[in-house]
């Protein structure tokens, strides 16, 4: 039977019969069929690959979301044969395989039921394109909830949803648009506390359908290569977050400036403009690090050029704004304008480094420049040049680059035609399996280029599209959204998705990239972004001449905006560590409630709060004229913020949200690291680290990271990992610190500030030395002593 679809003709299904043989090599095992062979390698306890080879061959195992770093460590593992089935047990699951079928079910050790196949592995030929179409369908366990998939524009939990990967120029996009610009097949499931992810491999189009064909079936599915994905077994979603990593990577540690306020638009053009609002940013005293330059910098949009009229001495303006603390990023597209007498091009056609069409001619498409053509970064020769061309930029003062219209977008076709060739490191494939990775292997090659030319610095990217595996090079952010309410909603639970994702470095544009917001509506985004890992204004104003700065709506909404703007900079050591965190184990930086109480069912749809990090929760408010809002606090202590009011955790509670403070929560027992007021990271040596201190009669741990914030020093063991104990009763606070590492830290002093105690103490004692406390130690809600900074151990009672 075949059958015709909108896409091509497919055959039958098929589906796998007996298993003949089987056999194992070291970690890996084979199960053979008639015609077909599943492939098992168990990589650690957790984290196991399968493999299925639908005619009987495996194709070449080659992948650009895995990190090099990926390592198998099966700590234990042994197989039994039954009747029916064979049993793979590693120390914390059992993996059985039904000879008949080769169906699987993975249970704990307990013998709980983690994941079933419903009928697992199948496959059809596609016939009119070539190749086959695989498939897995899996059994959906009761209440079940999924999570990931990068960055779909929809509620956090996808149970009943069908979504695909297949990076699209969405501009404009809205509530459950799809597919957007990013491609990670990646989900999460969730039942019965168990958490578990899958990780499906392959850059063809990926399609996902949790119960939305079928209520109780899950499957998953590519239009091409192999069925190839890698299950990871929790139990707690954090922690299959973090193994996700163990197989894509973490990203290294971005400079400290980037992760202060960015500030964007298309275009602030010319450069005696760019000078202007860097000047308004001191001026005003609004702390910010970064400029973004958009197309309009270049001549004629041609990539690596400088508009002579508009910007005539680049090095000049960079250097002039450096001088004033501000870092320069530029946007750099693939498409290459079709010029004669352009040397990127005529080095391009050159050395035959841009795409092809099925014939040989080259793909030519429209985009800002007019006829482009596109480098095929598939191809290492061409990542290589790509990444030489860098050197011009960086030579210039540029300190970050920004990958956009890398899905790729052209404008009539939206994007290329599916006969595009690419090289895919030597394999030569079609437009259908290198679609998803185009944008991902620009940005990788870009990083290598500025990481290349920066050194001893480090580089900041940002990339519109990608693949799974981007974190270990690049940030990104949400893409063209709208300046609306429900784009601020958007914003945060798909901030939250990245994140969960392997993305931690992402944020939208604040205020919305197209349209223009009110005062309410920037200065409510200004505060969500606050606790955003990348916090950037951009908007697409160049038109209709609107601003979007934090001084654009007058003086009410710029007095709540640069207040959060401030935040966010003392937060940075907090946000540092949290970076910290996620680039030493892979602990997404934002986190949905769902992942900090997945035992609790009353986190699992929950989309409008998350943590940032261990300690802070946030509850953005997502309505116009809002004045209250219900937030819910999962089990445990928690103090507001904004009046250190203590909560108990496990209820809804009632919230005012006047327009200078959004509902943020510190859990109790944190320490929470703050640097003193700046303009700019690195405006002036630290001399004093102020720790806030939230008391909790329960033990509590917590951690500060600090480097250079910038330099390569930190892989040196030029860092510092700081931990504190907070082993305070209702009689007495106590903190006990603990210090490793050999990184020389400018400040000498803490400034130890407790929030929260239930008494009022009289004296603290520090390393053993007792010292009177006097009203000078207390303002509203807070006892604050400056300590030396080698203190170890500090008791107020
Ligand atoms: C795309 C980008 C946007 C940028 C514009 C012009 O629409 O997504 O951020 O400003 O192109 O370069």
């Amino acid at each position: 039977m075949q059958v015709a679809t909108s896409s091509g003709k497919y055959s039958v299904k098929h589906y796998p019969d007996t298993v003949k043989e089987w056999k194992q090599e070291g970690n890996y095992f084979y199960f053979y069929t008639t015609e077909t062979i599943l492939e098992i390698r168990v990589i650690s306890d957790k984290i196991v690959r399968f493999r299925y080879a639908a005619d009987g061959t495996f194709q070449r195992d080659f992948s650009y979301a895995t990190s090099e770093k990926m390592e198998d460590a099966p700590i234990c593992f042994e197989i039994k044969e039954f009747e029916e089935v064979f049993q793979i047990d590693t120390d914390a699951i059992k993996i059985f395989i039904a000879k008949d079928n080769l169906r699987l079910t993975i249970t704990d050790k307990e013998g709980r039921v983690i994941n079933q196949d419903e009928m697992g592995f199948h496959w059809q030929s596609y016939l009119q394109k070539g190749g086959k179409i695989v498939y897995c369908s899996k059994m959906i366990q009761e209440g079940e909830c999924f999570y990931g998939l990068g960055d779909k524009p929809t509620d956090l939990n996808l149970r009943g949803k069908r979504l695909e990967n297949y990076g699209t120029d969405a501009y404009g996009y809205h509530k459950d648009t799809d597919p957007l610009y990013r491609n990670i097949p990646f989900y999460y499931g969730l039942h019965h506390g168990i958490g578990y992810g899958i990780f499906f491999d392959n850059s063809f189009r990926t399609i996902f359908d949790f119960g939305e064909e079928r209520e109780d079936v899950q499957s998953f599915w590519a239009r091409g290569g192999e069925m190839n994905y890698y299950f990871i077994y929790g139990p707690e979603l954090l922690q299959v977050a973090e193994a996700y990593t163990k197989i894509t990577g973490t990203p290294e540690l971005p400079p400290l400036w980037a992760l202060g306020y960015h500030q964007c638009r298309w275009s602030y053009y010319p450069d005696t403009r760019v000078k202007e609002i860097a000047a308004e940013f001191r001026k005003r005293q609004i702390p910010c690090d970064v400029i973004y330059l958009d197309i309009d910098y270049m001549e004629g949009f041609r990539c690596f050029t400088w508009s002579k009229e508009g910007f005539p001495d680049p090095a000049g303006l960079i250097k002039e704004l450096s001088a004033q603390g501000f870092k320069v990023v530029v946007i750099i597209d693939p498409g290459i304008k079709v010029d004669p007498n352009y040397a990127i091009y005529q080095e391009g056609v050159k050395n035959d480094y841009f795409c092809k069409r099925a014939d040989g001619a080259l793909m030519e498409g429209d985009v800002w420049p007019g006829k482009c053509v596109f480098p095929d970064y598939t191809n290492p020769r061409v990542r290589e040049w790509w990444s030489s061309l860098f050197k011009s930029l960086v030579d210039t003062g540029v300190r970050g680059v920004w990958n956009d219209m890398n899905e790729p977008a052209v404008f009539e076709l939206g994007t290329f035609p599916e006969d595009v060739r690419h090289d895919y490191d030597g394999e030569q494939v079609s437009h259908r399996k290198a679609h998803n990775v185009y944008g991902h292997l620009m940005s990788k090659s870009t990083a290598a280029g500025m990481k290349k030319y920066l050194m001893p610095n480090r580089p900041f990217l940002i990339t519109r599209s990608c693949y799974a595996g981007v974190q270990r090079w690049s940030s990104v952010w949400t893409g063209d959204n709208v300046s609306s309410w429900e784009h601020l909603w958007l914003a945060s639970v798909q901030c939250q998705r990245l994140a969960v994702s392997g993305i931690s470095f992402t944020g939208s544009d604040i205020g919305g990239f197209i349209g223009e917001p009110d005062g309410e509506l920037y200065t409510r985004w200004i505060q969500l972004a606050t606790f955003h890992p990348l916090m950037r204004t951009h908007s697409a104003s160049n038109e209709t001449g609107f601003n979007q700065e934090p001084w654009s709506f007058g003086s009410k909404y710029e007095f709540v905006v640069k207040k959060f703007i401030q935040l966010r900079y003392q937060l940075l050591p907090y946000l540092y560590t949290t970076f910290w965190q996620n680039a030493a184990y892979g602990t997404p930086m934002l986190r949905p409630l769902a992942f900090v109480a997945q035992h609790d069912p009353q986190t699992h749809n929950c989309t409008h709060e998350f943590m940032f990090g261990d300690a802070l929760l946030i509850s953005h408010v997502s309505e116009a004229g809002m004045k209250e809002k219900e937030v819910y606090l999962p089990t445990g202590r928690w103090y507001y913020y904004w009046n250190d009011k203590p909560y108990e955790g496990g209820q809804l509670v009632k919230i005012a949200t006047p327009i200078e403070e959004m509902p943020l929560f510190v859990k109790a027992g944190a320490v929470v690291p703050n640097y003193p007021k700046l303009q700019y990271t690195g405006q002036a040596p630290i001399e004093e680290m102020t720790l806030q201190v939230f008391y909790d009669d329960q033990p509590a741990h917590s951690t500060m990271y600090e480097d250079a914030g910038e330099h390569y020093g930190y892989k040196n063991g030029q860092y510092n990992v700081i931990r504190f104990k907070q082993a305070s009763d209702k009689q007495q606070f106590h903190l006990k610190k603990k210090f490793h590492g050999n990184y020389e830290a400018t400040y000498k002093k803490h400034r130890v500030c407790v929030h929260g105690l239930p008494f009022t103490p009289t004296e603290y004692v520090v390393d053993g030395k007792v010292f009177k406390l006097n009203a000078r130690n207390f303002a509203v809600g807070v006892v604050k002593v400056v300590l030396d900074r080698e203190f170890e151990d500090l008791i107020m009672r």
